[in-house]
């Protein structure tokens, strides 16, 4: 099932998820709508919150980027409890954009090299090390969890800039070829 993919501008995009162990609910069936969503929305990765819940899980799927990274045909997971132990390296830029922002598309500076210790969707536990745009669309699905969108690390000026686009946004007057929830639309 699509789920809505929630706008700017939402609480719930703010919000530091929380854990979860393997009794919530309907979990294989979250997940599964996720990717679903995800897939619809030709996006590479998707956090809970994205789609209302503010839990700690996000999917990914840099089949999208094979192009431009070998080997991401292959990067498809899960992340659940997932927690950043390092990230290391000179920061690089590299234009992200976000399903819950449609229409923006900014160059966000981030470290090359990130280490995750996770659990997977059959809850066993992981750590590993990921570089380029495999651990760019880590950092950016972790900070949904944590509350952060990708529009908090660009200058304060640009962001300035962007205020209006932004408005419009939270309040549904945007182009968007999937289905969205938003805050300012009752
Ligand atoms: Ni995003």
């Amino acid at each position: 099932m699509i789920l809505p993919i929630v706008a700017y501008g939402d609480a719930v995009l703010r919000k530091k998820a929380v854990e979860i162990d393997q009794n919530y609910p309907e979990l294989k069936k979250l997940i599964q709508d996720m990717w679903e969503t995800m897939y619809n929305a030709s996006g590479v990765g998707l956090a809970a919150p994205q789609v209302g819940k503010s839990i700690r899980l996000f999917i990914v799927d840099g089949e999208g980027f094979a192009d431009e990274e070998p080997g991401l045909e292959h990067f498809k997971k899960v992340f659940i409890n997932p927690v950043i132990i390092e990230e290391t390296g000179e920061e690089w830029a590299f234009n992200e954009g976000c399903l819950s922002i449609p229409g923006i598309r900014e160059d966000v500076l981030r470290k090359p090299k990130v280490t995750i210790e996770y659990l997977d969707e059959n809850f066993e536990l992981h750590e590993e090390t990921y570089e380029g745009i495999a651990a760019r669309i880590i950092q950016h699905e972790y900070d949904h969890i944590e509350g952060v969108l990708f529009i908090d690390k660009i200058a304060p000026l640009t962001k300035k800039m962007l205020k209006s686009k932004l408005d419009k946004i939270t309040r549904g007057d945007v182009n968007v070829q999937y289905k969205m929830r938003f805050p300012g639309r009752k």
